[in-house]
């Protein structure tokens, strides 16, 4: 656990699923935390002993760097994967990482973790891929010490929010693609109690570190696991991959929202992504994350 004197982590993207959980996960263990995000009316409800709220905008760098003083370590998990226009994270996350290393530079800020994508890359299928592997590059040759978390999919989002909400909603699981594509699944609450695993660990630096569960399991399968749990009656519509390909180009002028998730679809149905590794990371950290199997069967129905 993180050793708590004089060891001031500031969270940036506290009010995101993850960036909450491990502020309270911080907090609980009696960590002082500044918890930054844009929207203070968000803030508000971390409010707790030991945690101060920082309503800053990474584009803000003055401010950025004021919230940078007296902090030992940085976990940043802000990003605008759901953002557009002047909110589209091709606007606002590279330019908003490369204040923060010069934030980091400017105070001393001893580490910087970064939870970027297991499919991070130059040549990604989708925007948001790439993009995450520009911030891990600036990170890189920012010269801060860092850690990029390469965390594998969120079942909190591809399980419960993308296939239970459409049973519990409509009666009807939506699939990408003939569904026997084969993901590996990590729970957010895992992410986040690696990241605190790592925030007390001062040997872990300058390095890529990535993090799944035990579970790669294929779309129908994990269907008909969730339709057991919620008692639904097995009514599935699959998206046809044709229409995941050709649809982006299409929509962008008009969503560009839209046109990422259907882009991130296509990517889902058509490049199966096991990670027989993730022991790797659960040995070396002391973590045990959760299977598919026990996150379904905690599912509220
Ligand atoms: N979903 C998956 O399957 C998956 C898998 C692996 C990795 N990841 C990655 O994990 C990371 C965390 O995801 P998440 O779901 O926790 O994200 P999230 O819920 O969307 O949270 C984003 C956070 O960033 C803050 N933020 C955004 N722009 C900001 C700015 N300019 N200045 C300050 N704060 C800003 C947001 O608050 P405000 O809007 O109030 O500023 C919010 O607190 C993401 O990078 C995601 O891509 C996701």
């Amino acid at each position: 656990m993180v050793d708590t004197q004089d060891n001031r982590v500031l969270v940036v993207g506290a009010t995101g699923q993850l960036g909450g959980v491990i502020t309270s996960k911080l907090s609980a263990a009696g960590v002082p935390v500044r918890a930054l995000a844009r929207r203070r009316d968000k803030l508000e409800a971390l409010a707790a002993p030991g945690v101060e709220l920082a309503a800053i905008d990474l584009l803000d760098l003055a401010k950025l760097t004021e919230a940078c003083r007296g902090i030992s370590q940085i976990i940043a998990t802000a990003n605008n994967n759901m953002g557009k226009g002047a909110t589209s994270p091709m606007r606002v996350d590279l330019a908003g990482y490369q204040n923060l290393c010069a934030a980091v530079r400017n105070t001393g800020v001893r580490r910087l973790l970064y939870v970027s994508f297991r499919g991070a890359s130059p040549h990604g299928p989708v925007d948001i891929f790439r993009l995450k592997w520009h911030i891990e590059d600036v990170i890189r040759r920012s010269g801060v010490p860092h850690v990029i978390l390469r965390p594998t999919a969120f079942m909190d989002v591809w399980i419960d929010q993308l296939i239970a909400d459409g049973i519990r909603k409509k009666g009807v699981a939506m699939l990408f693609g003939d569904g026997t594509g084969v993901a590996n699944y990590i729970a957010v609450e895992d992410v986040a109690e690696f990241a605190v695993k790592i925030l007390g660990r001062d040997d872990v630096v300058n390095e890529i570190v990535d993090l799944g569960g035990p579970s790669d399991i294929s779309y129908n399968d994990l269907t008909t696991l969730i339709e057991r749990r919620l008692g639904a009656p097995g009514k599935r519509r699959h998206m046809p991959v044709v229409a995941l390909k050709l649809l982006p180009p299409l929509i962008k002028p008009f969503n560009e929202v839209a046109a990422r998730m259907v882009s991130l679809g296509y990517f889902a149905a058509t490049l199966s992504r096991p990670f027989p590794e993730w022991k790797v990371s659960a040995d070396r950290f002391g973590v045990a994350p959760r299977t598919v199997e026990q996150y379904v069967n905690a599912l509220p129905r």
